[in-house]
């Protein structure tokens, strides 16, 4: 399957996406765990994408559509993929649409994961992730790694992301409701969006996107 996955920051994407991903057998494709992969590694797109993503903006279209791109050519775009985090407005969504259309391929669903904002506040505010990869999630309450501060899967430091304080979360929110909320829209108009709720336990809420998924076949 070819799926995109929209939430606000912090419905639990990244935390779906790596289940989903997995009982789909398709890759997890984050351009946020790219971005920051880069920045890491020093690159000169991790430096061009650290000052936006530090603001909360996003960053810019020619810089992310490529590097998209770039990762989905690597992939088996037949067998199928699972988008986190891309498109996050309407020109990211077409220049999608021209991508697969070029490969005869189409999406077969766009998952909305609906999570109220004061959620979202508390889910961000706890956020610890991995220095090794930022892939690697946990939360200080709601899923706490066995020893405080090292990452269950790979040992890592875990530390708070830097566009994880409050003003910048603000900045984020207002960006997913003002740039990227009007692509929920644009797919819906190809028949493509199923909402489910995310509030719940972690796996309560796979379950759920896994029986909606299936219904959107
Ligand atoms: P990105 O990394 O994509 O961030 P985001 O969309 O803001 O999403 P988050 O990673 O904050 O949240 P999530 O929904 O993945 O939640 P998670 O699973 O971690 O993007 C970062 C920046 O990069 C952007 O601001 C932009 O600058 C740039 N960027 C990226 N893509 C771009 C694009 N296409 N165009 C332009 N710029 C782009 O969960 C959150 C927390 O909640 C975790 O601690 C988790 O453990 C916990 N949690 C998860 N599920 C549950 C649950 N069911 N119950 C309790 N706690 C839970
Ligand atoms: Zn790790």
């Amino acid at each position: 399957m070819r799926i995109v996955l929209v939430g606000p920051p912090g419905a639990g994407k990244g935390t779906q996406a790596q289940y989903l991903a997995k009982n789909l057998s398709i890759p997890h494709i984050s351009t946020g765990d790219l971005f920051r992969a880069n920045i890491s590694q020093g690159t000169l797109l991790g430096k061009k994408a650290q000052e936006y993503m530090n603001a909360g903006q996003l960053v810019p279209d020619e810089v992310t559509i490529a590097m998209a791109e770039d990762r989905l050519s690597q992939a088996d775009t037949e067998q199928g993929f699972l988008l986190d985090g891309f498109p996050r407005n309407l020109a990211q969504a077409k220049a999608l649409d021209r991508f697969l259309a070029d490969r005869n391929l189409a999406l077969d669903a766009v998952l909305d994961l609906e999570v109220p904002e004061d959620e979202v506040v508390k889910r961000i505010a706890g956020r610890r992730i991995c220095r090794n990869d930022s892939s690697h999630v946990f939360h200080v309450t709601y899923s706490p790694p066995k020893q405080e501060g090292v990452c269950d899967i790979c040992g890592g430091e875990l530390y708070q992301r830097d566009d994880d304080h409050e003003d910048t979360v603000r900045k984020r929110l207002e960006v997913y409701h003002n740039e990227t909320e009007p692509i929920i829209d644009y797919y819906k108009a190809q028949n493509l969006v199923v909402t489910i709720s995310a509030l719940g336990k972690v796996d309560e809420v796979t379950q759920r996107a896994m029986d909606a998924l299936q219904r959107a076949k």
